[in-house]
């Protein structure tokens, strides 16, 4: 069970009772003339994250109210709940009546439970929550625990987070359910055909690879994951501006989510077959760096013009969905940190996904919904394919222009992708840029939870 839950406590747990606007004047009621009067001159009446604790005759807390947004309003939010742990004091608490979403409620609560503690003191909460009845603690404890592996690894700097420790941190992984670990290192890359995986990491110190590990029954359906791990990303020789690389570390977060999302699968059991590929760089700078207008030859066989070493993480997919492609798996499945357009398109808490397969376009965006793990589709537009022609090559990495950028990438990608049954792209951001409730600052896990329960639809 996650830590942020507390099943046997030792005192009886405090209740939390969920208000709302319009429900605050009956809640008052049921109320000791104490207690509503104390409510009354704290001014507390039910506006959304409010929250009050209300003492008992001795000055112990005997219960908090907390202020929930009307199920009318324009927007309300199912993780508002994942406020609690940073507002409360030490102790053991229960919810007294039903939040809108119970499930979704106690998620939040474990995951507003996660602070980043690896260089210091990180104050975790000490507030737990006693399961509600009639949640399963278990699955929420799974998801919450790969929300906390997928969060550690993005926020933790790149110092101590190369394409190493990136490849130390899924083969503990794999190794924990026993599944079976490779990783291609260094010149290896370049002698089993993976030349755009090493023309990007070439430049650092730290050795580029690509992790491989295979889990489950090889009769069940194969469903492969691919995440962008680019441990550091400068922008290569064609440098990021300082403001756009301060957060650089988090370019990995696309190998986060993957090992996030495969410790879900594989500690649920799912009846699949499944592969995790992980190409893990550092986008260096150095004299060996891969230049503008460099071409290289791909996996596929395609060749690749550089119009920008910045546009490193479709390099790096490329040839590792290319590989993964060979196999002709059921479901193929990227994610990545890939571009910045995404952003200027939906923002930090909105990713595309892209997929050709409509069936699998209406799960995803339901899946998305019902975990509060939102996703939007955006088209793989196919007029625009001719934007990524080369004068000299098969196809260029970074169209000029600029222009739909996210789309551009993902058809970057799909020309790497042509047996597998079906495939989905999803461009991450995998970062919260300001806390709100059940997400702290820093390091998310996005997109890995909507497609761990279509994974658990499909394949439980
Ligand atoms: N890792 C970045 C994308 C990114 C930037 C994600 C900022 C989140 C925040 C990626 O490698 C990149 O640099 N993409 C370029 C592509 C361009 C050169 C075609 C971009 O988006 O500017
Ligand atoms: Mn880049
Ligand atoms: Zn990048």
């Amino acid at each position: 069970m996650h830590s942020a839950f507390d099943a046997s406590p030792i005192t009886p747990a405090i209740p939390i009772t969920f208000v709302t606007k319009s429900t605050w004047s009956e809640i008052a009621e049921t109320l000791s003339a104490p207690a509503k009067a104390f409510a009354t001159a704290n001014g507390f009446n039910g506006k959304p994250g409010a929250w009050l604790a209300l003492p008992d005759a001795e000055g112990a807390i005997a219960q908090v109210l907390f202020g929930l947004d009307d199920t009318s309003a324009k927007h309300h939010d199912p993780f508002r709940a994942g406020a609690l742990p940073g507002l409360l004091p030490a102790g053991t608490y229960r919810f007294a009546n039903a939040p809108h979403d119970t499930r979704l409620a106690t998620l939040a609560f474990a995951l507003g439970s996660y602070r980043f503690g690896r260089y210091r003191d990180n104050e975790a909460p000490r507030a737990k929550l006693s399961p509600p009845d009639g949640v399963d603690i278990a699955e929420i404890s799974r998801i919450a625990g790969a929300a906390t592996l997928a969060r550690d690894l993005i926020n933790t700097p790149s110092n101590d987070m190369g394409p190493e420790e990136l490849a130390e941190a899924a083969k503990e992984l794999a190794a924990r359910f026993g599944a079976d670990f490779n990783c291609t290192t260094g010149g290896d890359l370049v002698a089993q055909n993976l030349p755009l995986i090493h023309a990007v990491g070439m430049a650092s110190t730290r050795a580029p690879r690509l992790i491989d590990f295979s889990w489950g029954d090889p009769a069940h359906p194969k469903v492969t994951l691919v995440g962008k791990g680019v441990c550091f990303d400068t922008g290569g020789l064609d440098l990021k501006p300082s403001s756009s690389m301060l957060i650089m570390k988090k370019d990995m977060g696309g190998a986060a989510n993957v090992l996030a999302l495969a410790l879900m699968i594989m500690d649920a059991k799912l009846k699949i077959r499944l592969r995790v590929l992980i190409p893990a760089v550092e986008n260096a700078v150095a004299g060996n760096a891969f230049r503008p207008l460099d071409i290289f030859k791909s996996r596929k066989g395609a060749t690749v013009e550089i119009g920008n070493t910045d546009a490193e993480g479709r390099l790096v997919l490329a040839d590792a969905l290319a590989l993964a492609d060979e196999e002709k798996p059921e479901l193929l499945i990227d994610l990545g940190t890939l571009t910045g357009a995404a952003r200027v398109a939906l923002g930090p808490e909105l990713p595309p996904f892209y997929t050709n397969d409509e069936e699998l376009a209406l799960d995803v965006a339901r899946a998305a919904r019902e975990q509060n793990d939102p996703l939007w589709r955006l088209p793989l537009w196919a007029p625009y394919d001719a934007w990524l022609d080369s004068k000299v090559a098969s196809i260029n990495n970074a169209p000029s222009g600029g222009f739909a950028g996210s789309i551009t990438c993902a058809l970057f990608l799909q020309r790497f992708v042509e047996s597998a049954t079906s495939w989905l792209h999803v461009d991450i951001y995998g970062w919260t840029p300001s806390a709100k409730p059940a997400r702290p600052e820093g390091g998310e896990c996005q997109a890995a939870r909507a497609i761990y329960a279509l994974l658990s639809q499909r394949y439980g």
